[in-house]
């Protein structure tokens, strides 16, 4: 019946809302949004940075690049924040105002999201997890899911997830390392360490001053990192070298340091101690019917997995010969994006589209 009461009236039909789904991987460094589209996916990347009032740490200012730029630089009542520490949300707001900036950039003008499948560190409490979840839903999103980032990195990664042989994922990212053995569909065991890639970094900037008496900023150490970087090993890489200005804690001048591939190594070698005692425990525990499948399907994902020598030094401490994923930083964006498209994501059928 027509709202006029008219039985020859035609009735207009509602207007046709796109409902999409999308995946987003809240990281405490980077948020990727994937959003499916056809067999692939549409990706886009924002920092996990939100400008805000000093003295109100709930008032958003500005998201991700905006606030990226203002770091440092900003006046004095704003300060440039990150919402997330070692992969948990501090603070609710901001990470809320995160999730709407990624969640406007996923969708077009005048399309809702449906769907959104959130990853989070497969070690989250239950607090945690909720708090993903109702941020997802005070976003505006109707229906929300939040996975394990490591089981998320599975599946975009394409292992063979559903298989009863076992498979591993190693993702070291900037605040912290999962490492989370899947079988089944489901995860089997997990082992958090909250070590990542800022971690180094801080550990580069003591270094440098420790030897060289000299104060070098947090972001040239990132990118001497990603330039000359390398784990100790026992094969041998090339000793490169990058330099920065940094400032002379002698003299209060600008001076200029070297840093080359040792350096970095000695700065990662806590940081990929911690990694390997995660490992190890997570080895302590493996049912011995998983370990072919760990042995032949390990792969390691996350910005720091970049680090040349990872692969060479996990198998010097554990016999394991990983892999590592050609594309570390998107993986884990993949993969919900997959379960948010896929609701069956975890069947098989699925799994091979993943694989492509
Ligand atoms: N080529 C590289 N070599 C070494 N480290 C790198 C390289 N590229 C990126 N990184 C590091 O990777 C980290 C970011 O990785 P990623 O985007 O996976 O982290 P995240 O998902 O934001 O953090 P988390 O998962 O811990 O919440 C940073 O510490 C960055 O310095
Ligand atoms: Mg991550």
């Amino acid at each position: 019946m027509s709202i006029f009461g008219n039985e020859d009236a035609i009735e207009i039909e509602p207007t046709r809302v796109v409902k999409n789904s999308l995946g987003i991987d809240l990281g405490t460094l980077n948020t990727v949004i994937a959003k499916p589209s056809g067999d692939k996916f549409d990706l886009y990347q924002i920092p996990s940075v939100v400008a805000v009032k000093k003295d109100d740490p709930s008032a958003v200012l500005a998201v991700g690049e905006e606030a990226k730029k203002m770091l440092g630089r900003t006046p004095e009542d704003i300060v440039a924040v990150r919402p997330l520490k070692k992969g948990v949300i501090e603070n609710v707001a901001q990470a809320q105002a995160l999730l709407i900036r990624a969640m406007e950039i996923g969708i077009n003008e005048g399309e809702t999201v449906g769907r959104i499948v959130i990853g989070i560190p497969g070690d989250a409490s239950e607090v945690e997890k909720n708090a993903a979840e109702e941020i997802g839903r005070k976003a505006g999103a109707e229906y929300v899911l939040v996975v394990s980032e490591g089981l998320a990195a599975a599946i975009g990664a394409g292992l063979p997830i559903a298989e009863p042989n076992g498979t591993m994922v190693i993702d070291i990212g900037a605040g912290s390392t999962d490492l989370v053995v899947i079988s089944l569909g489901g995860i089997n065991d997990i082992e958090t360490v909250r070590v990542g890639g800022d971690d180094i970094d801080n550990r580069i900037v003591e270094l440098v001053a420790e030897k060289y008496n000299v104060a070098i900023s947090i972001h040239d150490a990132e990118a001497a990192k990603m330039e000359v970087g390398m784990i100790h090993c026992s094969e041998e890489f090339e000793n490169l070298s990058y330099e920065v200005i940094g400032k002379s804690l002698e003299t209060n001048r600008p001076k200029k340091v070297v840093i080359d591939s040792m350096l970095v190594a000695d700065a990662v070698e806590p940081i990929i101690q911690a990694v390997v005692g995660g490992l190890n425990l997570i080895l302590e525990r493996l049912p011995a019917e998983l370990m072919m499948g760990v042995y032949k399907n390990t792969v390691a994902v996350g910005g720091s997995s970049r680090l040349r020598g990872l692969k060479e030094r996990i198998f010097d401490e554990s016999d394991i010969p990983i892999q590592i994923s050609d594309d570390p930083m998107t993986v884990v964006a993949k993969g919900t994006a997959i379960v948010a498209a896929e609701p069956l994501a975890l069947e098989p059928e699925v799994r091979l589209k993943a694989m492509k």
